[in-house]
């Protein structure tokens, strides 16, 4: 009888009654050990254009991002810019004095390639950027927190965007270059690196449909373009830091994907759909076959040639290529903050081509599920513990961890929901462990409030706050800190 009725309201009818939430939207029943693994890396997640400022001190070159919030102003919504921030490159005692309360074993920083190499070349290498992340790395040792390093986090150095970013085969060599100088400066102490952070995230908007740096409108073509010369770029520095530097460094690297379940009733259209969000650079790295998912190979290809093209708009990953790409990543990083609903969309041919033409489905959401302060952050954990058991069961059990995950509010000290949010998503990775998830670590984004792109600083995601508006940028914990020092002291949930 249960079945019964489970099978009539989860028909795709009555939608809402088969969905996962319990009462509050933020909560997620315990299965199994109550105890991480005590080995189980805790630790919380920043990025340099988001938190540094310094934006020209000491020889920085312009980023992309400094040009965006310089130039455009009307496209963040408090027309603010990552000019000062949290002035962590002045400050970053204060972060570290933040980590060390928190009892984190792992920092999650990026690197801003344009204070390495200001105008984006060798040529321009730049010793004051070179020596302020030496600082921080051995601060972090004296302190015995593992640096977990993100080499490209959105703010390429403009000079690389200006001849093309991403969509330029040119940026695989040049990215090659700068990660040689990475690992030649710091990979003695460096030994989990993270080439780039959610490349679909800024392929789609910055170069398809051009509301993000660098604003190119070239959806489901010039995108895809883009998603294509990371994967390379990536894959090539692994393949010279595995010829050249492993065997004296002994570090690993993976590539933060941004992800989202995509949940409904249909395993194939779940299926299909977790092809285009996290297999579109997954499955070319992870999967055994290689290449890009067969699913978005033969549809894209067949759209591409209904609109009167002569060949697919996804680039065609050659027998070299793939070989190349194909298990070039010791580890998968996912950032994770939220899920969807989806189903069938059906759009008609002839429309613009674009990702979501070709991934075709509508999205939607529970209204059930507790919302935050930035529009699109809904708390869904079991779409965390569905994420890891779909990588666990595609991608031969890979190494996991996860980069970012995080909740948005307006800024109080009291964060009740940020709590609930960290309890629910690591009771999320907790299942998903006691279920045979090879998952290694956990990142909350993010240590302090920062500069959240084109919501400017109207939203906050710091467990820590920081006084904006006063010189010295103090930094304050919310309770939220104390409630995840206590799982990371212990190890369990309370
Ligand atoms: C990005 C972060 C950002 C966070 C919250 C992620 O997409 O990597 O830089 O602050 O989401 O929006």
């Amino acid at each position: 009888m249960l079945l019964f009725v489970y099978l009539i309201f989860c028909s795709g009818l009555i939608v809402s009654q088969c969905r996962l939430t319990t009462e509050d939207g933020c909560n997620l029943p315990a299965k199994g050990n109550s105890k991480f693994p005590s080995n189980f890396s805790f630790g919380v997640a920043t990025a340099a254009y988001q938190i540094e400022g310094g934006w020209n001190a000491d020889g920085k070159g312009l980023s992309l991002w400094d040009d965006f919030t310089h130039n455009y102003p009307h496209m963040i919504d408090d027309k603010t810019t990552g000019d000062v921030a949290a002035d962590s490159y002045h400050r970053f005692d204060q972060d570290l004095a933040a980590l060390k309360e928190l009892k984190v074993t792992h920092y999650r920083f990026s690197i801003s390639w344009s204070r390495i190499f200001p105008n984006g070349d060798i040529s321009s290498r730049n010793q004051y950027g070179i020596d302020y992340y030496n600082n921080v790395i051995d601060k972090l040792e004296a302190n015995d927190i593992q640096p977990i390093v993100t080499m490209v986090h959105f703010d390429l150095p403009y000079e690389i965007q200006k001849i093309g970013g991403f969509a330029n085969p040119l940026f695989i060599n040049q990215f090659v270059t700068y990660a040689i100088e990475l690992f030649n400066n710091y990979g003695d102490r460096v030994k989990t690196w993270i080439t780039f952070n959610e490349p679909l995230l800024y392929c789609k908007s910055g170069y398809g449909e051009a509301n993000y740096p660098p604003q190119i409108h070239g959806a489901g073509l010039i995108d895809y373009i883009c998603v294509d010369n990371t994967l390379k770029a990536h894959a090539a520095a692994y393949r010279v830091y595995k010829s050249k530097f492993f065997n004296t460094q002994g570090g690993k690297i993976g590539i933060s994907l941004d992800s989202q379940f995509s949940i409904s009733n249909d395993t194939a259209l779940t299926h299909r759909a977790m092809q285009y969000n996290l297999g579109f650079l997954a499955h070319p790295l992870f999967s055994k076959s290689g290449g890009y998912p067969e699913v978005m190979v033969e549809e894209i290809r067949r759209n591409s040639l209904k609109e009167g093209r002569i060949t697919s708009r996804l680039p065609d990953l050659d027998g070299k290529w793939k070989h190349i790409i194909k298990g070039s990543a010791d580890f998968l990083a996912i950032n994770y903050y939220t899920s969807r609903y989806i189903s069938r969309a059906e759009k008609p041919i002839g429309e613009n081509p674009s990702f979501e033409r070709d991934y075709d489905l509508d999205e939607s959401i529970d209204p059930k599920w507790k919302r935050g302060l930035s529009r699109w952050l809904y708390c869904v954990p079991e779409g965390l513990e569905s994420i890891l058991k779909f990588i666990r069961d595609e991608y031969d059990n890979v190494e996991v961890i996860v980069t970012e995950n995080g909740w948005s509010d307006k800024g109080d000290l009291e964060d009740i929901e940020r709590i609930q949010y960290l309890k629910s998503h690591l009771q999320a990775v907790l299942n998903a462990i006691n279920d045979g998830c090879n998952v290694r670590g956990y990142m909350y984004w993010s240590l302090i409030d920062n500069f959240e792109w084109q919501r400017g600083y109207t939203v906050k995601f710091g467990l820590y706050s920081v006084n904006m508006t006063s010189p010295t940028k103090e930094r304050t914990a919310r309770n939220s800190v104390g409630y995840y020092r206590k799982v990371i002291e212990t190890h369990l949930l309370s």
